[in-house]
């Protein structure tokens, strides 16, 4: 007899996408450049020159999208909207046309009986604001009141589900410190500033979403891998406990109203890193950022296995490293479902979070049609699959997860890799911007059909 996994009853199965990755169409009716733009039509910062110019059309495509989404029966979509297209300077005079489309594409869910998730921000921000200082200075946090004004004003009364930053570790630390994500800035301590701005722009907006969207869940999203050191040497359990309290403490300790991480801020205050400390930091600051949400969102892909390459390692008590190619994504991630559960249970435990979703989960395997046109990609099931068994467990332990979302609907335009990696559940051809479901939409699409699946 098969093992079923069953999932509670109003369990809600999405698909995530962001507007910068999707949409194209990135000069018309009235939107402004953003950083990404910028960004990619600069020459060497992506892999082969790709940019999102066009990436899947969705802009102009969404209908088909939305029937896409309504074939594989998804119950909710996360996607993101594009600031520039809203605010064209960034603050001050709204686009009209920009909130037209958002409103066409919430309406065409509603209709198919999908719920929005709307994120306000990923990673696109008007490069106006990003010559103006960007998140690093202030007053771009102040503009994003006004954006998320304008927009909560406009879909308040469709949308339910609202998201204020994506990844806000991630707009930090490789927008402003590595450099690798526009705007391309390589400045550690211009990094911290960002991610302050950041923080202190969600706890500002959500009572401003929730005066305008009545009765609706607010929440953010983090990104958060399974930190672990490769052995058990105090050199990398040290790094280890940096590593982790610089991409998930620094963030989750203040939205849950303990401050920044002391560790962190006298290991930056020791080097030099932040002369002056938190000098950034006003009154009334770490009140706002850890104004209570209704929710956390999880983005949940990989471990991260920590290691400080120092002579005491010798000799290494190294963690077994998986072995065979499943278990490796094309971008080099390791496919590690039993971090899932580790991750949730840390998070719950430590954190005492109300509510969460997984707001991304899924692969990169480049599997596309066979001779008869059908895409065969077993891997990306067998991923899903496991991570949902992780999941499972997971609610087995009591830890509120209340949905599940997959990076990604389409294949799409990712970042830095360009084109070269394929996250979807629907294969896209970007010569023709024909759609294809791949053999894990519909096996997605079953397991949403049965709340569940037989192991
Ligand atoms: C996440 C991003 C998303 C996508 C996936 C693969 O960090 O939020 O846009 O690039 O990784």
């Amino acid at each position: 007899m098969a093992q079923w996994i069953r999932f509670p009853e109003g369990f809600l199965w999405g698909a995530t996408t962001s507007a910068y990755q999707i949409e194209g169409a990135w000069d018309v009716d009235g939107k402004s450049e953003s950083i990404w733009d910028r960004f990619t039509h600069t020459p060497g910062k992506i892999y082969r020159g790709d940019t999102g110019d066009e990436a899947c059309n969705h802009y102009h495509r969404y209908p088909e999208d939305v029937a896409l989404m309504k074939t594989i029966g998804l119950k909710a979509y996360c996607f993101s909207v594009a600031w520039t297209r809203i605010l064209p300077e960034g603050y001050g005079r709204v686009n009209q046309a920009g909130l037209d489309f958002y409103r066409r594409l919430v309406d065409t869910l509603l209709e198919a009986g999908i719920q929005p998730f709307v994120m306000l921000y990923h990673w696109d921000l008007p490069q106006c604001l990003e010559d103006q200082g960007g998140w690093p200075t202030r007053s771009v946090a102040l503009a994003f009141i006004e954006y998320a004004d304008v927009v909560s004003r406009s879909l308040g009364d469709r949308v339910k589900y609202w998201v204020t930053h994506n990844e806000p570790a991630v707009v930090s630390w490789l927008g402003y410190y590595t450099g690798e994500h526009a705007p391309g800035r390589k400045d550690l301590t211009a990094a911290i500033r960002a991610s302050h701005h950041l923080l202190l722009s969600h706890g500002w907006v959500v009572p401003v979403i929730r005066r305008n969207s009545p009765s609706c869940e607010v929440g953010i999203i983090l990104n958060v891998n399974w930190i672990v050191p490769a052995s058990q040497s105090p050199y990398d359990r040290e790094l280890a406990s940096q590593v982790d309290g610089m991409w998930v403490r620094w963030f989750f300790d203040p939205l849950r109203g303990r401050g920044y991480p002391d560790d962190i801020v006298s290991c930056w205050t020791s080097t030099g890193v932040l002369p002056r400390g938190l000098d950034f930091v006003r009154p009334g600051d770490m009140e706002a950022i850890c104004t209570p949400c209704d929710f956390f969102g999880v983005n949940y892909y990989t471990r991260t296995i920590v290691r400080a390459d120092v002579l005491d390692n010798d000799p290494p008590v190294v963690l077994p490293a998986p072995e065979g190619p499943d278990y490796w994504s094309e971008m080099g991630w390791e496919n590690c479902p039993d971090g899932l559960l580790a991750v949730l249970s840390r998070l719950s435990f430590h954190y005492h979070l109300p509510k969460l979703y997984i707001t991304e989960n899924g692969v990169s395997y480049s599997d596309g049609p066979d001779e008869r046109g059908v895409i065969q990609d077993y891997r990306r099931i067998r991923y899903l699959q496991e991570h949902l068994v992780a999941l499972h467990r997971a609610l087995g332990l009591g830890i509120p997860v209340k949905g599940y979302f997959v990076w990604s609907l389409l294949d799409n335009f990712e970042w830095a890799w360009g084109y070269s990696q394929r996250f979807g559940l629907v294969w896209v051809d970007y010569a023709t911007q024909k759609r294809l479901l791949k053999g894990s939409a519909y096996w997605y699409s079953q397991v949403i059909r049965d709340n569940g699946f037989a192991l």
